[in-house]
């Protein structure tokens, strides 16, 4: 099935959004023709991204759940906060071109695999590695790939645990297997990425200013690093008295 309005020759065209194609299908159309390309085009494309809310619904409970049982053991809450996100239709059309994949909505289900993502937030580094063990125990969670950024952090100083995992979701026509893209951080790993995400996607920066950014960031990356090392073994010395 074809994401047709977005399957234009977008290499040359300025970027549109989704609602400029729209109108432009509009003003050529009739209502009824308009309405049957919405339900054509539209349709396949909202249940598939549904999926992926679905998929997100099923691995968030899951995390929940283990964040129950777990704080029994541990007398903390190991996990902090979790956000979660299902990427637009516009990031995933992007993603397809920027990698020059078709763009199908097969090729998304085959080739992307963080259209479904989950970030944990968890209070100490080795509650991340925990979290993770029960996750990959569980039997409907198969393990794609996994980047332990924590381990061997970004040349930058990113640090995070990354798991690309598939899960089954149980629809109405049954089973369906789903990519779920899971990044699982201390608060201190947190607090750096968003600080950093902002300066690699803030426009029109002087490049002198954003490498001494850069710079500082990289100390800010030890700094955190260090402060985990640190509250871990606070933590440990409070829970041994
Ligand atoms: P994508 O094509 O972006 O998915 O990259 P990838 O397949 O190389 O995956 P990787 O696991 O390295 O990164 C995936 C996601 O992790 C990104 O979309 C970001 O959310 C996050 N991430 C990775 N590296 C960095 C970084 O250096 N800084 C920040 N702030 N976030 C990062
Ligand atoms: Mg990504």
């Amino acid at each position: 099935m074809q994401i047709d309005p977005m399957n234009s020759n977008s290499k040359n065209a300025p970027a549109l959004s989704t609602q400029d194609l729209l109108i432009q299908a509009a003003n050529r159309m009739n209502t009824d023709e308009y309405l049957e390309l919405l339900h054509t085009t539209y349709d396949p494309v909202y249940s598939l991204l549904l999926n992926y809310q679905c998929a997100v619904m099923v691995i968030e409970t899951k995390f929940n759940v283990l964040n129950n049982r777990l704080s029994l053991q541990a007398e903390h809450n190991p996990i902090e906060s979790i956000k979660s996100r299902v990427k637009s239709l516009e990031s995933i059309i992007r993603k397809l071109e920027n990698r020059n994949l078709p763009l199908t909505l097969e090729s998304v289900e085959e080739n992307l695999q963080d259209v479904a993502g989950l970030r944990v937030i968890c209070s100490f580094v080795d509650d991340i590695y925990k979290i993770e063990e029960c996750l990959l125990a569980q039997e409907d969670v198969t393990l794609i790939n996994r980047k332990d950024y924590i381990k061997e952090p970004k040349p930058n100083g990113y640090r995070s645990l990354h798991l690309i995992i598939k899960t089954p979701i149980y629809t109405e026509n049954g089973k369906k297997e789903m990519f779920v893209e899971i990044q699982l951080r201390t608060i201190a790993m947190d607090f750096w990425a968003s600080l950093e995400h902002k300066l690699m996607y803030k426009k029109n920066i002087n490049p002198e200013i954003a490498e001494k950014l850069a710079e500082e960031l990289a100390e800010c990356a030890q700094i955190s690093k260090d402060l985990d090392l640190k509250m871990l073994r606070i933590r440990d010395r409070i829970v041994s008295e």
